[in-house]
């Protein structure tokens, strides 16, 4: 319960124009300052123990118009503490209870000269801070305009940094590892993709969830949550190289947030601990998010699920249906008339192929793509009416592969790809909402590849954050799950409507070819501090050329490191991504995937490193089995630890998939071995992985009547 205890841990020192207030975290490791410097200008900075985590740091904004903005001349109005400690249960997740305990302070700030009230809201957990700005309801601050966010993280020092570029359109990149001081003279090489959207930001500016580690053995992460109604940021690296300072996504006409008093921003979060392990524990990011604002959420169920998708990302096979049209004017052209080329995959024949594959093996649904029509010319042509979102192919037999489907226990997941027409978008929506209703979809992936259209908006920019959020709301009202890629990057918004299921986001397993090693070592840390990934793993034929001749290209992975991402990982929505015959050949080794669930009661994190290794344990939701997954990046990494996990008293039949001796992930990817032991939680595990490998276990308890 909210209580309201006012200046019980608070100190207030007054000295000449110095104000400072101090606040401390639940468990009093954590302290926060707030500083009124002089000329009035905010300030706040964070110790953990005797350390330094942020030095003081200023607050504030630059208005558009405003010969004042909200910088400095500020004077302390009112400050307000209190304390919150409630234990939640998500929909989904990666454990059954989350504690969201915080000391919360409330500072008002008053320009007087003005008449403006400003207030900042800061949040101490015993993991970390976030902190907002709110502008009240008030008679002389209606409607504003942002030049720039003016939130400074000032470091301690020149720390190792873990960064993709600050880009306005993309985070699909692999990882720089770095000092802060390195960044500048990296920036070029670090923009490594040809991405179609893009928008790189200049030559110091970097992406969140941004993790950092200190000389002395401090891991800081930093991000946002809760990210609604205003533009994504981005971090700045000052010339001193030393302050990172918010850089919001501008829209169209380059304003960086039009606001309206009362009105919040998002949650600024800076995540420490002692350990690696400490990042990947915080829940801070949903903490800071709202209660679940859906009331009947029996619907959204976590999903494994195959798909008609790496036939065409990685085999050669086509989205689109024929080669006749230059131009597709959708209403008009007339696909009855076309000459099919014969590479379309979204057939009905190719779909019940996988429809069979999911319902033999106990997966949950189907992902098709390419099943409408529109895709010969869909994007980077300006077009608008690119899609209808309700027209199938005629190879495609929307009603007769649902029925199949659900004769099997299987659902179709739709897939929107909108080419970055969000107007088109928004504009078919309902209808193409009803439709898969009418047919029983009740997931969708939705796709933003390509510049925004009409043009001139960024994927990041505060008009897109709202696209991307009426999509998930709208959806919601349709008892939808929505999956998105290339939208912006997730912010724990999954607390407040868990129909957000996945979002990629990131550079995902599609470009495991085009990653620096240990990428999905890094990611944990990263991409996914704001909600899961929808990464696609489980590729065992990791040699593309043996699917596509046009394809020279060998996966950075290995068959073990495919299997233990499925726990490492962290989403509700688990792609078994590799063709049904590549599961074929590996029967014993497909059995983890099968086994694998999808939603979690407990997750201990074993051993991390960022970039390096991460060994994550986790217990399926309502039963009593476990599963541990662990990956490694660019060195090898001998795993070790205990069972101590697992409930005492019991037994518990492991069966561990790991490197054989001559596994190597560029030459042998496919070389692994299966052991079996019994196991209790006194039990210790020893196991060496090789470069860019990984190991998965799991963990069934043996009863009487049950063994497996
Ligand atoms: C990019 C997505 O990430 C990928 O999964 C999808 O298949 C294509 N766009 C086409 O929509
Ligand atoms: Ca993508």
């Amino acid at each position: 319960m909210k209580n309201i205890v006012f200046f019980s841990f608070l100190v207030l020192v007054a000295f000449q124009q110095l104000f400072a207030y101090n606040l401390k975290s639940p468990n009093g490791n954590l302290i926060l300052k707030f500083t009124l410097a002089g000329n009035g200008i905010p300030t706040y900075a964070l110790s953990l123990g005797d350390k330094q985590v942020i030095e003081n740091s200023r607050l504030g904004f630059e208005l558009v118009n405003d010969d004042k903005s909200f910088l400095d001349d500020f004077e302390v109005g009112d400050i307000q503490t209190s304390s919150f400690d409630v234990t939640w249960q998500p929909v989904w997740g990666e454990e059954k209870d989350i504690r969201n305990q915080y000391n919360e302070m409330a500072v008002t700030l008053v320009q007087k000269e003005k008449n403006r009230r400003m207030l900042i809201r800061f949040r101490l957990f015993n993991d970390g801070l976030g902190f907002r700005y709110e502008f009240p309801m008030q008679k002389d601050l209606r409607h504003f305009i942002v030049k720039e966010e003016c939130t400074q993280f000032a470091m301690t020092g020149d720390h190792t940094a873990y960064w993709i570029p600050g880009d306005y359109c993309t985070q699909e990149y692999g990882y720089t590892k770095s000092k802060m001081s390195e960044i500048r003279g990296l920036m070029n090489k670090a923009v490594d993709h040809q991405n179609i959207a893009s928008k790189v930001i200049g030559e110091a500016a970097v992406q969140t969830a941004l993790m950092l580690k200190t000389d002395d053995g401090l891991y800081i992460n930093l991000h946002e949550a809760a990210l609604l109604d205003y533009p994504c940021m981005h971090l700045e690296l000052d010339s001193e190289n030393r302050t990172f300072q918010s850089h919001l996504t501008p829209d169209a006409v380059g304003f960086k947030g039009t606001l309206q008093a009362p009105g919040v921003s998002p949650w600024r979060t800076i995540i420490v601990g002692t350990e690696a392990k400490d990042i990947l524990a915080s829940r801070i990011t949903l903490n800071l998010n709202e209660p679940c604002k859906i009331q009947d959420t029996s619907w959204i169920r976590p999903t494994k699920f195959v798909g008609v998708w790496w036939e065409m990302i990685a085999g050669g096979g086509s989205w689109d249906y024929t080669s006749d049209y230059p131009t597709i004017k959708i209403g008009e052209t007339d696909y009855t008339k076309a000459k099919p080329h014969g590479n379309h995959r979204a057939n009905s024949q190719n779909v019940k192929r996988y429809i069979d594959f999911a319902a033999k093996n106990g997966f949950d649904a189907v992902l098709v793509e390419g099943w409408n029509i529109g895709w010969e010319d869909w994007v980077s042509n300006r077009k608008e009416f690119n899609f209808d979102y309700v027209t199938p192919y005629p190879d495609f037999d929307v009603k007769e592969l649902n029925e199949y489907a659900h004769s099997k226990n299987v659902k179709l997941i739709m897939h929107h790809e909108t080419g970055s027409a969000y107007r088109n978008y928004e504009r078919h929506m309902d209808e193409a909402f009803q439709f898969m209703k009418q047919y029983g979809y009740d997931a969708v992936k939705t796709g933003y590849v390509g510049p925004i259209v009409p043009l001139g908006e960024y994927h990041y920019s505060q008009p897109m954050v709202n696209h991307f959020q009426y999509v998930v709301e709208k959806a919601a009202k349709y008892r939808i799950m929505v999956d998105g890629h290339e939208a912006v990057r997730p912010t724990g918004i999954c607390r407040t409507y868990p129909n957000l299921i996945g979002n990629e986001s990131a550079r995902g397993n599609e470009f495991m070819s085009r990653v620096p090693l240990g990428h999905t070592t890094i990611l944990p840390f990263t991409r996914l501090i704001g909600g899961p990934m929808d990464f696609t793993p489980g590729i065992f034929e990791l040699d593309l050329s043996k699917i596509n001749p046009n394809r020279h290209e060998k996966m950075k992975a290995t068959i073990t490191n495919q299997l233990a991402l499925y726990v490492t990982m962290y989403s509700p929505l688990q792609m078994v991504a590799d063709y049904p015959e590549n599961y074929e050949r590996f029967p014993d080794a497909f059995q983890f995937i099968k086994d694998v669930a999808v939603d979690w009661d407990k997750s201990v994190y074993l051993e991390a490193e960022p970039y390096e290794y991460l060994t994550i344990a986790r217990k399926e939701k309502g039963s009593g089995n476990w599963f541990v997954g662990g990956t490694t990046g660019a060195q090898p990494h001998i795993a070790a630890f205990q069972f101590d996990f697992l409930d005492p008293g019991k037994k518990y039949m492991a069966t561990v998939y790991a490197d054989a001796a001559d596994t190597d992930y560029e030459n042998n990817q496919q070389a692994y071995t299966i052991r079996k032991m019994v196991v209790t939680n006194k039990s210790k595990f020893k196991q060496s992985v090789s470069i860019g490998s990984g190991f998965a276990i799991s963990l069934f308890e043996i009863t009487d009547n049950k063994k497996k």
